[in-house]
């Protein structure tokens, strides 16, 4: 028995988004420009930035990692409507409904970033919307910033997101001012291109938070409120 499924994908409504309208719309640019290219999200939450890059695959690879585990309270509070999850509830079901996830260029990795094992070749944009704390912002650069290559974006939608508690990413971005160029502000999202192959050594120094000056951290916060505005 052959069962046909008249739902059609355009005709899904997302409403659940943690980004903007603008960074929504320059998702969709970079899914464009790069759909023949190796595209990483990180924190993909109910769909949205997913999407931006999934719908617009060309022969290029989409792979999306989230634990899609439920947090208190942020989630619940940019939930459209009543939410029906509680802390700790899986959402891959309904992420799994809101895009077209099956496609066979789209790998889903459904796990915490520290968890991940990178082995899938050079990263042409590197998506970030998982970074919240020092932890997995440190256990995350150093597995994928070598595998960017030059012309390859960072956007890193945490970045205006409480500036000062995510002072360990400015301070990796500044540490590697060398390699990075900031190209573009899009609400909270900034976008970096890689300039040049980025060592694994320069990324574990860059990721060594524990070792710094509170002038080097004062930098870093310059540098980067400058970009913000
Ligand atoms: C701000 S939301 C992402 C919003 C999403 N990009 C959108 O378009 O609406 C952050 C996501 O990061 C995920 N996350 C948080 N910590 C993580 C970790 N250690 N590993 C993988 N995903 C994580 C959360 O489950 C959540 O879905």
């Amino acid at each position: 028995m052959t069962i046909y499924n008249y739902t059609k994908k355009e005709d899904s409504v997302i409403q659940a988004s943690m980004l903007s309208k603008s960074e929504i719309s320059y998702l969709n640019t970079i899914g464009t420009a790069f759909g023949g290219g190796r595209i990483l999200e990180l924190g993909c939450w109910l769909g949205s930035s997913t999407r931006c890059f999934l719908d617009k695959l060309t022969n290029g690879e989409l792979h999306t990692c989230d634990l899609f585990k439920w947090r208190e309270p942020y989630m619940t509070n940019a939930y459209p409507g009543k939410c029906p999850y509680k802390e700790g509830d899986s959402f891959l079901d309904e992420w799994k409904r809101n895009v077209d996830w099956q496609q066979p260029n789209h790998y889903v990795h459904p796990a915490g970033i520290e968890m991940i094992d990178w082995c899938y070749g050079q990263i042409d944009v590197l998506f970030i919307d998982a970074h919240k704390t020092w932890h997995i912002a440190k256990a995350s650069f150093p597995k994928f910033l070598p595998s960017m290559v030059p012309g390859s974006l960072i956007i890193d939608q945490d970045f205006g997101w409480l500036p000062f508690q995510y002072v360990y990413s400015y301070l990796t971005y500044w540490r590697l001012r060398e390699y990075l160029k900031p190209t573009t502000k899009v609400g909270t999202t900034a976008v970096f291109e890689v300039q040049k192959v980025i060592p694994f050594e320069m990324v574990e120094y860059a990721t060594n938070y524990r070792q710094t000056t509170a002038q080097e951290i004062l930098c870093a916060l310059h540098t980067f409120h400058v970009i913000l505005r």
